[in-house]
């Protein structure tokens, strides 16, 4: 892996910026780039307060960055501020009339939304969650579709200081059960259904089974997305109520709360190496500065762009830049609710034509799937509106980048591969666009403020080892929810505390350029899509026939990685697909659809070292039917012959 990825990185090609994007760009050339980073290393306070004087603050701070409890920095400490009243009321001043939001959902229909009315939804918001008795520093669920209420209900609860906690809508009832009861949300935000492929989503009745044994919830706040499947959504008594009843004598006027720079903005859960998965704490002020100065620079925002992430606010990529940083810079952003390929497999590049998109951030899995589906789909409609591309979430394949540049990006777009992580809560390698060379495969350097390193265990600089981050940078996560110890154990324990530990491992090659290998923990990820084996195994093993199992990621063309279970049964028992099915569909239930595994195989044993560890990368080597390679350490070599026979008889 290593000899192969090396060999790659020494042959790639490397792409220069032109000219034309520079002349036009907010940072101009290599020389800023380089000057500027300088600075926010060297006088990261200097820096740092140049870019949050950008924004409005109803308080100034009293010290940039403050660091005299290590791990637990602090950002603009003293500060007062509001990330809703800068990513709208401030854009009133110069930007009333200019769109802020365009929704488009699945079935066609579409909404748009002036920074006034998007003021005015969100004042209109705001009141009716606290006619609702939300106040500041309680805990709110938002589980939505991406209609404009997704992004409108967290302006809304920043705006009143309340931590929203937005759970992906792919997820199933236990693991929404699993983050409300930890966060003890007060309040779930949900609708009557959504639209994917056709279908409609009826995502009030898997909040009803979800918020069962969630003695805090007090409220569930329904948005009528569906008016026909409006009428059959249960409505308990006292407990559940229409925001558009409870919104109509609403005012469209609100006084934003006036936030510590460390008060808490959001929770985002995300997967884990244990079991369960973790909040990860944000904060006010650094976060704000933090989306705002990367959006500004990385995606080159201008008053003329049309700005398109395709990310459902659902992660961080959603939180970041669907949401915060684009509103920040005053940009129009497009959301849109449903599939790829509804009705047809052209309906991106048709969004993108219809909407004149000038950037568009999107994941390799998706540009992949694009690429399988062929040309003639985005070669039907004009794309020369695009002036940048984006790709986060995992690694992007040279032949990807190489297709994206070429069919989406017409070789005249500038693309931005984006290193970063939920953790991170903003982008900490990409190219500045214009302006670094690119290489296919490579996130490139760092952004301000982010002062990476590849390392060994022993914490010597490698050109092969794992990426970490050397000094606190605004966004940074401020901890995990309810769970201090875990925070500074994950992230700040490694090398005696004097980096930030990510669980990538990376290369950095002879020109400084990082390039990201993937991560080296038992996280796995599908599609762009974290996700914990550990979590997989907890569902599992809740089959009553089930004895262990143990879960997998495999190298997979479209998806990046794939996931594959090996499942142990109780003494007396066979498998069967009626077993199969009867574990994905509890898997299905309980985590979500887009985690059942691709391929479930039934084993008697599984390969385990002599004290008791089970050897993922043989199992991943069968899963990517490589060479099997040293089974020396095993403690029955002959265990992992018969699980590649189980494993090659479901060919
Ligand atoms: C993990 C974080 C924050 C973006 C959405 C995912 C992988 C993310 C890249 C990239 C290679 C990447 C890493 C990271 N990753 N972006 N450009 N190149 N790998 O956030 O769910 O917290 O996952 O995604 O492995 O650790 P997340």
């Amino acid at each position: 892996m290593e000899e192969d990825k090396k060999s790659l990185i020494d042959q790639t090609q490397t792409f220069h910026p032109s000219h034309s994007f520079a002349s036009q760009a907010n940072l101009k050339s290599f020389d800023e780039y380089q000057r500027l980073y300088d600075e926010s290393i060297n006088s990261p306070d200097t820096f740092w307060g140049r870019a949050a004087n950008e924004l409005h603050w109803f308080e100034p701070w009293r010290s940039v960055l403050d660091q005299s409890d290590k791990p637990n920095f602090k950002w603009f400490s003293g500060a007062k501020t509001n990330i809703c009243y800068n990513c709208v009321d401030r854009n009133l001043e110069t930007r009333e009339n200019k769109l802020a939001l365009i929704f488009e959902g699945e079935p066609g229909d579409t909404r748009v939304f002036t920074y006034r009315q998007l003021f005015d939804e969100t004042c209109k918001f705001a009141n009716t969650l606290f006619s609702l008795g939300i106040r500041k520093g309680d805990r709110v669920a938002i589980y939505l579709p991406l209609i404009p209420e997704a992004v409108i209900s967290m302006l809304a609860c920043a705006r009143i200081g309340a931590i929203h906690s937005v759970i992906f809508g792919g997820f199933a009832a236990d693991s929404i059960r699993g983050r409300i009861l930890d966060s003890t949300c007060k309040l779930v935000i949900t609708s009557d259904g959504g639209y994917r492929r056709g279908k409609n989503l009826h995502m009030k009745t898997i909040i009803d089974d979800a918020v069962t044994g969630c003695s805090s919830v007090e409220k569930i706040l329904v948005i009528r997305r569906d008016n026909t499947s409006s009428q059959n959504v249960n409505m308990q008594e006292g407990r559940d109520v229409w925001y558009h009843e409870a919104s109509a004598d609403k005012l469209t006027t609100h006084e934003s709360e006036h936030m510590d720079a460390e008060d808490m903005l959001f929770l985002l859960y995300t997967s884990g190496t244990t079991g369960t998965p973790k909040g990860i704490v944000h904060t006010t002020a650094g976060y704000m500065v933090g989306t705002y100065l990367s959006t500004k620079y990385i995606f080159d925002i201008h008053d003329s762009d049309i700005y398109w992430c395709t990310a459902d606010v659902g992660w961080i990529t959603g939180h970041s830049y669907v949401v915060y940083g684009p509103l920040l810079n005053g940009a129009t952003i497009l959301i849109y609710e449903g599939a790829p390929d509804y009705p047809n497999k052209a309906r991106y590049w048709d969004l993108i034509e219809k909407y004149r998109v000038s950037i568009m951030y999107t994941a390799p899995t998706a540009i992949r799937t694009f690429m399988k589906w062929g040309d003639e789909f985005p070669n039907s409609k004009n794309l020369t509106s695009l002036r940048l591309l984006g790709s986060v979430g995992e690694p992007i394949n040279p032949a990807a980048w190489l297709w994206y540049h070429k069919v989406i990006g017409g070789e005249r777009c500038p693309i931005v591969d984006t290193w970063w992580q939920t953790e991170t809560g903003s982008i900490m390698i990409s190219p500045i666009p214009g302006v670094t060379i690119t290489k296919p495969g490579s996130a490139t350097l760092p952004f301000f403020g982010v002062d990476p390193a590849v390392l060994t265990d022993e914490g010597n600089e490698t050109d092969y080892g794992t990426l970490a981050i050397r000094k606190p940078w605004p966004a940074m996560l401020r901890g995990i929810y309810q769970n201090p110890g875990r925070y500074v154990t994950g992230y700040w324990s490694n090398w005696g505390g004097a980096y930030y530990y990510t669980s990538d491992g990376a290369i950095k090659d002879q020109n400084g350029y990082y390039w990201i290998i993937g991560r080296l923990d038992d996280i796995v990820n599908v599609a762009g899509h974290r996700i914990s084996t550990a979590e997989l195994e907890g569902a599992t093993i809740t089959h009553p026939w089930v004895a262990e199992s143990a879960f997998i990621g495999a190298d997979h063309d479209i998806k990046g990685q794939a996931l594959f279970g090996f499942v142990i049964l109780k003494a007396g028992f066979q498998g069967s697909d009626q077993v199969r099915a009867e574990i994905n569909e509890i898997i299905g239930r309980k985590l979500g659809r887009f985690e059942i595994p691709e391929r479930l195989v039934f084993v008697n044993d599984l390969p385990k070292t002599r004290s008791g560890k089970i050897m993922r990368r043989l199992l991943r080597n069968i899963a990517e039917r490589k060479e099997l390679g040293n089974t020396s350490t095993l403690a029955d070599p002959a265990v992992i012959d018969h699980i590649a026979e189980e494993f090659r008889k479901l060919d």
